[in-house]
C-alpha cells in the first residue's frame, strides 16, 4: 500500500502533527508514504513529491506550519493559466492531476485541508480518487466535526492579546478594537471576548449597529469603567450593511475579508468623543505552536484518518464527534458551513454577562 498525504488552504497550528501521527501510523503497518508539497500543486508538476519516513517526522508534533507547504491557489478544477496578452484564464486540470497520481502508484490520498480543499478532494473522488479528508482550520468552520485543530490556537493567541490590550487600555482610558480573524464565522471573536471578558464582540452571525456598540461603551463610563475592549470578527457587518473586504485578492483566491476594525474605531471616537485605537491581529492567529489540545486532536486524526483508508472510507473525512474520532461522508460536512448559533449558550452567557453583540 502506498498513500500520499497533502495540506492545502491557510495553515493552521497542528498540521505537523497530522502528517506525523498518519505517517507513523502508516508505516507501523507496512505501507509507504508519500508526501506531496503545497497542496495539489505537487501532483501538478509545480513542486515536489517525497518520500516521508519515521525520520521526515521525527520532533515536528509541536511545531507550526506544515513540513510539506501549503497553498490557497491552485484548484485543479479552475487551475489559472496566463496566455499570451497577460490575461489568466482557468481551465480543468483534474484529470491530469489524477493520471500523475496513478503515475506515481499512489493507492490512496489523506487531504488535509479547510472547506476548499474538502470540495476539491470530493470532486476528486467523484472522479475515481480514493481520498480520506482531515478538516484544518482555525475558523472552525466546517460543519459535522465539534472542532477543528488549529482553532484552539488561535483563541488562544487572541485570548493573550486581549489580555494585554485590558491593562493598557485602562490606564489610558481607551477604547480598543481588537479585529481578529474566522471568514464568515464569528468562533474566534466569540471565544477569545468571552474567554478575555471582552466588553462588546462583533461577529457576522449578529449583525451590529455602531450606536448599541456606542451605548455600551458609555454605559461603562457612567459607571466608573473608563476603558472598553471590543473584539471583531474580520467578517463582522453592521445592520443592513455589507462586509469590508481587502481587494488584493490574487487569481484563483479567496476574497479577502477584514480591515473593518480601524473605521469601527474611527466611528466609536466620534460617537462617543473617547480616544479609540485598532489593531489587526492578523496572521499572528495561524502561528506557532498548538496548544496541547490542537495537538492531541491533530494526532487523533492523523491515526483515524489512517484507520479510514484502512477501511476504505473513500470520500469521508474524519471528524471529532466527542468523545470519539469518526469518519463522515465530506459532502455532509460541506452541506452547511458551521456558524456560531446566535441561541447557544456561550452567546447566551455573554449576553447574561454583560457582553455587548452591538444588537
Ligand atoms: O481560513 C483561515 C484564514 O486565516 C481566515 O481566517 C482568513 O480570512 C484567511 O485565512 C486569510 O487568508 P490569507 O492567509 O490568504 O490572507
Amino acid at each position: 500500500m502506498r498513500i500520499a498525504i497533502s495540506t492545502g488552504g491557510g495553515d493552521a497550528p497542528g498540521l505537523n502533527a497530522v502528517i506525523r501521527a498518519a505517517v507513523l501510523s502508516a508505516i507501523n503497518r507496512g505501507w509507504e508514504v508519500l508526501g506531496i508539497k503545497r497542496g495539489f500543486a505537487g501532483l501538478m508538476g509545480e513542486d515536489e513529491v517525497v518520500p516521508l519516513t519515521k525520520d521526515s517526522v521525527r520532533g515536528i508534533a509541536h511545531l507550526g506550519g506544515t513540513i510539506l507547504r501549503t497553498t490557497n491557489r491552485g484548484n485543479p478544477f479552475h487551475y489559472p493559466r496566463k496566455i499570451a496578452d497577460g490575461t489568466i484564464v482557468e481551465e480543468d486540470r483534474s484529470d491530469e492531476l489524477i493520471e500523475n497520481a496513478k503515475g506515481l502508484g499512489i493507492d490512496a490520498l489523506i487531504s488535509i485541508g479547510g472547506d476548499g480543499s474538502l470540495t476539491i478532494a470530493k470532486l476528486l473522488c467523484d472522479k475515481g480518487m480514493k481520498i480520506v479528508g482531515v478538516p484544518k482550520t482555525i475558523d472552525n468552520d466546517v460543519s459535522g466535526t465539534i472542532t477543528t485543530f488549529g482553532f484552539d490556537t488561535a483563541v488562544n493567541t487572541a485570548l493573550e492579546a486581549i489580555d494585554k490590550l485590558h491593562t493598557t487600555a485602562e490606564s489610558h482610558d481607551r477604547v480598543i478594537v481588537l479585529e481578529v480573524m474566522g471568514r464568515d464565522s464569528g468562533f474566534i471573536a466569540l471565544h477569545s471576548g468571552v474567554a478575555g471578558t471582552a466588553d462588546v464582540i462583533l461577529i457576522p452571525e449578529i449583525p451590529y449597529d455602531i450606536n448599541k456598540v456606542c451605548d455600551k461603551i458609555m454605559s461603562r463610563d457612567r459607571a466608573g469603567r473608563h476603558f472598553s475592549i471590543v473584539v471583531v470578527a474580520e467578517g463582522a457587518y453592521p445592520l443592513g450593511g455589507m462586509v469590508s473586504l481587502i481587494g488584493d485578492s490574487l487569481p484563483g483566491q479567496a476574497r479577502r475579508l477584514g480591515g473593518l476594525c480601524e473605521p469601527i474605531a474611527r466611528e466609536i471616537q466620534r460617537i462617543t468623543g473617547k480616544e479609540t485605537r485598532s489593531l489587526v491581529l492578523g496572521h499572528l492567529q495561524r502561528g506557532g505552536m498548538p496548544t496541547g489540545y490542537d495537538r492531541l486532536l491533530a494526532t487523533r486524526f492523523g491515526g483515524s484518518a489512517v484507520r479510514a483508508v484502512a477501511a476504505r472510507q473513500w470520500g469521508h473525512m474524519v471528524a471529532l464527534q466527542s468523545p470519539h474520532i469518526v469518519a463522515i461522508p465530506i459532502e455532509a460536512a460541506l452541506r452547511e458551513p458551521k456558524r456560531v448559533d446566535p441561541t447557544h449558550d456561550v452567546v447566551l452567557t455573554a449576553r447574561e454577562t454583560g457582553i455587548s453583540f452591538g444588537d
